[in-house]
């Protein structure tokens, strides 16, 4: 971790006056996940550096987010951005349909190197959301290729979620994710809680028993449900899912599109249960955060199941923005960086401080639990009565600490500094203490 000294206190007082860009643009924005009615006003943002976010009024935040967890070498690293200018002034973009170029293929090769087992076929896109899709889609059609019409359903998880998409939110949690809103708009699939004892592992078994005939696969977030609420899961989880995909010839998804690239510990979450999915979903922090792109990889034999002479078991589908070769530049500039610099080592180091520094909050009144994992930090509160004020809190305290559901959590930059860090877990017990 870079323990260089820095200057964390929340800076300059707010100027009066929004910019004109902000004041014009405002009233045609439509703001992801807000009651436009009520919602607090978004923050005009004008520069990120390292773990630092810059405000229009010359505040600076620290970042204890990550851009929605996916700066993991935080902002504006000196190598990507080379790289993305170089790629830039050479090939921004060609379509993938009929040609492919350097900056996929060589992805590819590396992704599928650091992958374990047989994961050798990388399906790119430009979203987790649409990751997830191709992944339901390749099992689906897996299925359909060997002449199994019936087994089109997937197998999910209460606490889970994939995506916003239609097709991701079917496989969300139904009470805590959209599910209800969206009703009969979403597709029916299975939804159990997880395996974590022997009475859900009993109760999960019976479910396969029950549906197995109509499951196409098992798809599931290893080790943390993310925006279900930081939810960890030990490992023996992940080892009973493959255990029982296998039992019952259904493939197993795992979806790291937030646990991958080392946030868990680990460059990708499977690692620490032993094990190998027949299909995994990348994204977030993919290319450090700089631009968008998402991959679906796939076992030899999943790919296997496409091959044949009747074109209709080819897998169809197909972004416009495909395999963009500059976002391809950009994870082939963060893989260099994962290569290059000790990135999970610092997870590790972020782990012992989250750890030592959110302990404290344990016994603050309406706090029901304190716990990490890898670079990941949370407070489980009893209820937020206000997620929206309580941010307001943070940001007066320079902190950039995002509260959903019921959770105060820190998913930081791996290369934050002691200082941002410690400043982030002191405005949290500061704030959370009253
Ligand atoms: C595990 C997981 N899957 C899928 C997604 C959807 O990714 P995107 O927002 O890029 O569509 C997310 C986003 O938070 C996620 O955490």
């Amino acid at each position: 971790m870079n323990t260089a000294s820095s200057n964390t206190s929340a800076a300059h007082a707010p100027s009066t006056s929004e910019p004109a860009w902000y004041e014009q643009g405002l009233p045609h924005i439509w703001l992801p996940y807000s009651q436009m009615k009520t919602a607090s006003p978004p923050l005009p943002c004008v520069a990120t550096q390292g773990s630092r976010i810059t405000l229009a009024d010359g505040r600076v935040l620290v970042d204890g987010v990550a851009a929605w967890w996916t700066a993991c070498h935080g902002y504006n690293h000196p190598h990507i951005h080379a790289s993305a200018a170089d790629q830039l002034a050479r090939m921004p973009h060609v379509m993938f349909g009929g040609m492919v170029h350097e900056p996929a293929l060589r992805l590819a090769s590396r992704l599928c190197a650091l992958l374990p087992g047989d994961l050798e076929r990388v399906f790119f896109t430009d979203s987790g959301s649409v990751a997830v899709e191709v992944a339901m889609k390749m099992a689906i059609q897996y299925r359909l290729n060997r002449g199994e019409h019936t087994r089109t359903k997937m197998l999910a998880f209460q606490g889970g979620y994939h995506g916003d998409t239609l097709a991701t939110m079917a496989i969300c949690d139904p009470e805590e994710g959209m599910h209800h809103l969206y009703g009969s708009a979403l597709a029916q699939h299975v939804i159990a809680p997880l395996p974590v004892d022997e009475a859900s592992t009993a109760r999960f078994y019976s479910l396969l028993e029950q549906h197995a005939h109509e499951l196409a696969a098992i798809i599931v977030e290893p080790l943390v449900q993310g925006a279900g609420g930081m939810l960890f899961h030990p490992t023996h989880v992940l080892q009973t899912l493959r255990a029982a995909a296998d039992r019952y010839d259904i493939l197993l998804i795992l979806d790291e599109i937030f646990t991958g690239f080392g946030r868990t510990g680990s460059l990708f979450a499977c690692q620490q249960a032993g094990i190998v999915p027949d299909i995994i979903t990348l994204s977030k922090a993919l290319t450090g955060g700089t631009m968008a792109l998402a991959a679906t990889v796939a076992r030899r034999h999943v790919f296997e199941a496409f091959l044949s002479d009747n074109p209709e078991h080819a897998l169809m589908h197909g972004p416009t923005f495909m395999a963009n070769p500059l976002a391809c530049a950009c994870a082939n500039a963060s893989l260099d960086l994962f290569e290059r610099e000790p990135r999970l080592e610092q997870v590790a180091a972020i782990n012992t401080i989250l750890t030592e520094e959110l302990e404290a909050c344990r016994h603050l009144p309406g706090v029901r639990d304190v716990r990490t994992l890898g670079a990941i930090g949370v407070v489980e509160l009893e209820r937020i009565a206000n997620p929206d004020s309580l941010r307001q809190t943070f940001i007066a305290h320079g902190a950039w600490v995002r509260p959903f559901r019921n959770i105060v959590y820190l998913t930081p930059a791996f290369t934050i500094s002691e200082d941002e860090l410690r400043h982030l877990t002191r405005t949290i017990r500061t704030v959370l203490a009253g």
